[in-house]
């Protein structure tokens, strides 16, 4: 009886937790476990902890430390690397169990949301000084810019079939210059949010409109909504920007022949954000984004959400800097994880409440 209780905890514990002895020979396993490693218990059992987290991991020289002090040893907030997976900031507890059967405890736990949020601050701030520069920008450019195009019409006029050539030239990378102040523009805009209600399936209906008949065409679109979702407190302007940036990421980098996004809605009551003063905001309303393209490479996930970075020849790298800044305006949280063939976006917002 007391044997099937403790079966019962072990296995209904939410935190990935491991049996080791001290040079880390696994003996048990439970089911968060099984989960965050991707492998079975049967598989774990028998094999050194260092299969899974690798030789040099701060996990095995945890226990080593626990193991030589007969003691526990508690780490916040280290660097985990999972077999491939992208590296994962977690909590790491180890504790010897008792002398005579030489057991540690392992628990790993990725600290998940709280990371993801503080991430989400950093990049405030990074938008934050880009909007200075933008500002700048897109006065000190525009008029310069304008001269250029209308003397490349002129030039166009009478020119050589040759010379033609380049005067459109001229005239088309001047516009693209246009369309880059455009969207750096958007960082200077400083006006402070006007909150209403937002159906949000209106927004994401929009934003997939668009998709299907610009960037995304080719690409299969697929919807999940549930249909008793609360109106979001937001702009739907604001946010209907957010989800074709999401989407136009998704379309790009999806293979055009076989491409799939479907974009999820639902409500999830648990996921509640720290707020400045201990106040804690309530983002029941998750959206997300899901592209079965090539993902996104580990070296780059970390710093996808700050300004200027991209992984494109033509990209601004500003689209996903203006989500984040746009989605921490309405005190929400923008999340992802991506693997190969499967990338998500997870956008949290609060529920409208007449305010
Ligand atoms: N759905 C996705 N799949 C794969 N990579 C993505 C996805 N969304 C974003 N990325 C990566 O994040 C980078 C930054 O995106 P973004 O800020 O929109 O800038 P840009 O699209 O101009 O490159 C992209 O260059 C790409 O490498
Ligand atoms: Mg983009």
């Amino acid at each position: 009886m007391v044997q099937t209780i403790y079966e019962n905890v072990w296995s209904a514990l939410p935190f990935p937790s491991f049996l080791v002895d001290k040079t880390g020979g696994i003996s048990d396993a439970n089911g968060a476990a099984e989960t965050l490693i991707t492998t079975s218990q049967r598989h774990m059992k028998g094999k050194n902890i260092s299969r899974f987290f690798g030789a040099n991991s701060i996990v095995l020289a945890t226990i080593t430390q626990a193991a030589k002090d007969f003691g526990s040893v508690t780490q916040y907030n280290v660097d985990v690397a999972i077999l491939e997976q992208p590296v994962m900031t977690c909590n790491v507890y180890v504790s010897f169990l008792s002398a005579d059967m030489e057991q540690l405890l392992v628990v790993v736990q990725p600290t998940g949301v709280a990371q993801k949020m503080s991430r989400s601050l950093t990049n405030l701030s990074a938008a934050r000084s880009v909007t200075a520069m933008a500002a700048m920008l897109a006065h000190e450019i525009r008029n310069p810019l304008a001269g250029i195009s209308g003397a490349a019409q002129l030039l166009a006029m009478n020119a050589s079939p040759q010379d033609l050539e380049l005067a459109e030239m001229i005239g088309t990378e001047a516009k693209r210059i246009g369309q880059l102040v455009d969207r750096v523009e958007h960082f200077g805009d400083q006006r402070p949010m006007a909150a209403k209600p937002v159906n949000i399936h209106d927004v994401l209906d929009r934003a997939k409109r668009s998709a299907q008949a610009g960037f995304g065409v080719g690409v299969e679109f697929s919807v999940d909504f549930d249909p008793s979702l609360p109106d979001a407190a937001g702009d739907p302007d604001q946010l209907l920007q957010v989800f074709q940036n999401l989407l136009k990421n998704a379309a790009e980098a999806v293979d055009p022949a076989r491409g799939t996004i479907k974009i999820r809605t639902s409500y999830n009551s648990s996921v509640k954000l720290a707020m400045q003063g201990a106040k804690t905001q309530n983002l029941p309303l998750q959206i997300e984004i899901i592209d079965n393209g090539r993902g996104i490479p580990a070296s780059l996930i970390t710093e996808i959400f700050e300004p200027f970075v991209s992984s494109k020849s033509n990209g601004t790298g500003l689209g996903l800097s203006l989500v984040s800044k746009i989605i921490a305006g309405h005190g929400g949280l923008v999340e992802c994880s991506s693997t190969e063939g499967r990338t998500v976006f997870c956008v949290r917002l609060p529920v409208w409440n007449g305010k």
